[in-house]
């Protein structure tokens, strides 16, 4: 649709029944009609691995760069591991930022949400995944922050713990609309 914002979501779990997944699923539904919700797939992108540059440049990192490239904004949906964002979200993050002086990430907008069936929420994946952002020059909106915790209940049959938390996930997109037209607009 003419005017709506393109928005990359990266996924930072492979699993199929990944609750990180759900969230975005369930975002999707809730974004405002301005947003454009597409997942982009990070689990075939090779390893980084710098002598891939130049003429040995795989396809698949070719073509995510490409793709983030034309995206209005990235949302950032991850899982926590160890405290920290899974490896194969870094690596998407680590083949978007190169070659250096062409990041694909420079100046997006960006948003995170972290998914845990623990009560911390991801809160540690969320700060680190930030700190990344910073040297991406992503402007990366504040609040409302989004750890989600008890993820596994949240998606359970029944769907009452989902439905308590629809107002904040649906508020959270909505900022997220708005931060896109504030960073960047038309
Ligand atoms: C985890 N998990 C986890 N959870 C958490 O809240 N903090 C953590 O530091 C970790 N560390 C961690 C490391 C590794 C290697 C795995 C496999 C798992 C549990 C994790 O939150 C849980 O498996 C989620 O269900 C993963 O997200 P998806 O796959 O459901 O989206």
């Amino acid at each position: 649709m003419p005017g709506e914002r393109d928005v990359v979501v990266l996924v930072g779990s492979l699993r199929r029944e990944s609750l990180t997944r759900k969230a975005v699923h369930a975002l999707a539904g809730l974004a405002p009609a301005g947003l454009k919700l597409e997942i982009v797939e990070i689990g075939e992108l090779a390893l980084y691995n710098e002598d891939l540059e130049g003429a040995s440049l795989p396809a698949s990192w070719r073509a995510f760069r490409d793709r983030v490239r034309r995206a209005d904004a990235v949302l950032f949906a991850t899982p926590e591991y160890n405290r920290s964002v899974p490896g194969v979200l870094k690596n998407a993050i680590d083949v978007g930022s190169r070659p250096y002086g062409q990041s694909a990430w420079d100046k997006k907008p960006a948003a995170v949400i972290s998914i845990s069936p623990g009560g911390i929420g991801g809160f540690g994946a969320n700060h680190h995944l930030r700190q990344s952002l910073v040297f991406l020059n992503m402007p990366a909106m504040q609040q409302p922050e989004a750890y989600v915790g008890h993820a596994a209940t949240l998606f359970a049959d029944g769907g009452g713990a989902f439905e308590e938390a629809r107002g904040f996930l649906t508020a959270f997109m909505a900022a997220f609309s708005q931060w896109i037209e504030t960073v960047a607009p038309r």
